[in-house]
């Protein structure tokens, strides 16, 4: 076919379609061109806003490393993360809400005993005492693997440090539900943090004049064989951010009750002279068929 023009070029693209043998990947091919031309005429893109657009997602790809993923953070500020979590896990009301994983998460934290761990030793920060009990079908669920992982009292994940390795994790850890599906664990209360702006993210946002802040919030992944994998969050229910998070993850269901105390006996059985907070958080998980 020759002589295309802005409009007859979008039924040939999708002609080339046809001898696709995958047809999820035909169909996905054929909607990404039907709305990339949608979209190139409605904003009458030009030559050069074209040409910004490759340059700018070029940088995004030399952005990324094996603990980099400049791309999933553009992913997660435009609201494409979140969309994507939304629409794979509808599921009963009773069940704990997903949200989007972020990047910060890294496979082999130190595996820790179910109770009684200190994640934060010689770490500054206020301290915080979390139990969490996993359920399903209003029944614990023992041996669940319950990652966690938050930021510092600077804002700062321990995977930003400049030559990070596993050996250094801190402020995350892995743990197994006893038979009443709990854990528990000491750590220091998380602070609202801005994602990373020091690359194209940082750019797309201050063009758009977008706050980079995320509430503060503890991350938790919860794997049990026979049900649907939980990636989800505890935010802060007094945070300032809760209805502008970068990344779209906030869920009314997972703001969670950190409770502060003046003083007096931890859950850890220790007399605190200073403020300490207490957090208590149920996940209920949701059965594979
Ligand atoms: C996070 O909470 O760790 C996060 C999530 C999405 C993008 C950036 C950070
Ligand atoms: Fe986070």
């Amino acid at each position: 076919m020759r002589n295309l023009d802005e409009f007859t070029i979008t039924q040939e693209a999708l002609r080339r379609l046809e001898e696709t043998p995958d047809p999820r990947l035909k169909q996905i091919m054929a909607s990404l061109i039907r709305h990339l031309h949608d979209f190139a005429r409605d904003v009458k893109l030009t030559e050069e806003e074209w040409l910004q657009g490759i340059l700018f997602l070029t940088r995004t790809g030399h952005l990324c490393t094996d603990v980099r993923q400049e791309f999933i953070l553009l992913s997660d500020t435009l609201g494409l993360s979140q969309l994507v979590v939304a629409q794979s896990h509808s599921r009963p009301e009773d069940v704990s809400e997903q949200t989007v994983f972020g990047p910060f998460h890294v496979e082999g934290a130190p595996k820790l005993p179910t109770h009684g761990c200190d994640l934060a030793a010689g770490i500054e920060g206020e301290p915080l005492f979390v139990t969490a009990q996993v359920l399903a079908n209003g029944e614990p669920v023992a041996d669940a693997e319950v990652d966690i992982w938050h930021a510092d009292a600077e804002g700062f994940y321990d995977v930003q440090e400049d030559g990070w390795a596993v050996d250094d994790a801190r402020l995350r850890a892995t743990f197994r539900t006893d038979a009443d599906g709990k854990l528990s664990f000491k750590t220091i209360l998380p602070k609202s943090y801005p994602i990373p702006t020091d690359g194209t993210v940082g750019e797309m946002l201050a063009a758009t004049k977008r706050s980079p802040m995320r509430p503060a919030h503890i991350h938790f992944k919860i794997d049990k064989e026979g049900f649907d994998p939980l990636i989800t969050h505890v935010f802060r229910e007094d945070d300032d951010y809760l209805d502008s998070d970068a990344v779209f993850g906030v869920r009314g269901s997972c703001i969670g009750a950190y409770e502060p105390h003046e003083r007096g006996t931890t859950p850890f059985g220790e007399e605190a002279e200073d403020r300490f907070y207490t957090l208590d958080s149920r996940f209920v998980l949701h059965p594979l068929s």
